[in-house]
């Protein structure tokens, strides 16, 4: 891991365009380590990914399968919960989450797409895991409180405190030593390297220690200026139509200033505009700024409607094909399924032996 632990730890500085992503470099130097990673992340299935999404992890992702560490996606769908009382139209968001993997670049014979639901073995892993943490480090992680703070229920579900254990499920399960995650899931990270530990020294090792690899963090931002987010009505979906993301782009946030300048402090839109030619481009959003100059906020959207149709036209037509065969996207969920299936029962088997549960019977 200590190729790994050279990694930068730190998103740099907002704005970068896509090209200074970190997560690369480190996908060369995981490919190179002389025990091979294995990696293991994932999303919620609340609805279709977006170009925040794509720039900010899943490109990475794909980086990191096409560098050859063994790659692992959960759908979490008992994740959906924690927030709401019901998880909605969840057939649809699993099929939508396989789409955008697959279209971007996920290869089925590389890594392994399941969901939680799925994998009865990693989710009994929640009940010993459960009695190596206390109430109080479950209270205390700073992304639940946060979640709590926005949550849209009345009351607050256990699932919502102990998810994080749950979360050290999915990754321990099969024993991944890399997670690719934004800052948010840092204290999940922790929870996880904690009940690793003291698995291991209660029971001997079972479990690495995961390490996190932060991905740059590149600044994404949505049609009015603040950060793209399915939830603020400013996102434009990977699965967008060239039609779709001329519409939501004509309609974004701009100012009166004729001058494009690249000002993400005070001129949020303008410069979010800026941000997604910059990351399709892989340029400077000064340089993209400069050249626009005096021509104004049409001409600026113009070319960010253009460049971004002409990024994700090949990502949009394979998603459009792979939509009409559903068996064959059925047949990669029920696959990766029954891949995550048998490490799971690996893995299972050993925790109880290791705690003394193996009875001969
Ligand atoms: N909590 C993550 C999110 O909200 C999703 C997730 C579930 C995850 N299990 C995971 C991420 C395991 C990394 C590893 O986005």
């Amino acid at each position: 891991m200590a190729a790994l632990a050279a990694a930068p730890t730190q998103p740099t500085e907002t704005g970068a365009p896509a090209m200074t992503l970190v997560t690369p470099a480190a996908a060369d130097t995981a490919a190179a380590a002389p025990t091979p990673s294995r990696m293991l992340t994932g999303d919620r299935p609340t609805g279709r990914l977006h170009l925040g999404h794509y720039f900010g992890t899943l490109h990475n992702r794909v980086r990191l399968q096409d560098a050859g560490v063994e790659t692992f996606l959960i759908i979490a769908d008992y994740q959906v919960l924690t927030d709401r009382d019901v998880a909605e139209h969840l057939a649809e968001h699993v099929e939508d989450l396989v789409l955008d993997y697959l279209a971007a670049g996920i290869d089925p014979a590389r890594t392994t797409v399941f969901t939680h639901s799925a994998v009865p073995a990693l989710n009994q892993l929640l009940l010993p895991f459960l009695s190596l943490v206390s109430v109080a480090e479950l209270q205390r992680n700073p992304t639940v409180k946060d979640e709590i703070a926005h949550s849209r229920q009345s009351t607050v579900s256990g699932l919502m405190f102990t998810y994080p254990a749950h979360q050290a499920a999915d990754i321990l399960f099969c024993k991944a030593d890399v997670v690719p995650v934004g800052q948010d899931q840092l204290p999940h990270l922790e929870v996880t390297r904690t009940i690793a530990r003291r698995f291991n020294d209660r029971y001997g090792r079972v479990f690495p220690e995961p390490e996190a690899l932060l991905s740059a963090a590149p600044l994404v931002l949505g049609t009015d200026g603040t950060k793209m987010s399915k939830s603020r009505g400013n996102a434009i979906a990977l699965s967008a139509t060239a039609d779709e993301t001329a519409k939501l782009i004509r309609r974004a946030t701009t100012d009166a200033d004729r001058t494009i300048t690249y000002d993400p402090d005070r001129r949020p839109g303008v410069s979010g505009l800026l941000l997604l030619a910059a990351h399709c481009l892989g340029r400077a959003p000064e340089d993209i700024a400069a050249e626009i100059g005096d021509a104004g906020a049409a001409r600026l959207k113009a070319l960010v409607t253009e460049v971004v149709n002409e990024h994700f036209a090949p990502l949009r037509a394979r998603r459009a094909d792979l939509a009409r065969d559903r068996a064959y996207l059925h047949g990669i969920l029920r696959e990766g399924n029954a891949r995550a299936n048998e490490i799971a029962d690996r893995t299972l088997r050993e925790v109880r032996t290791a705690m003394g549960m193996d009875y001969g019977v």
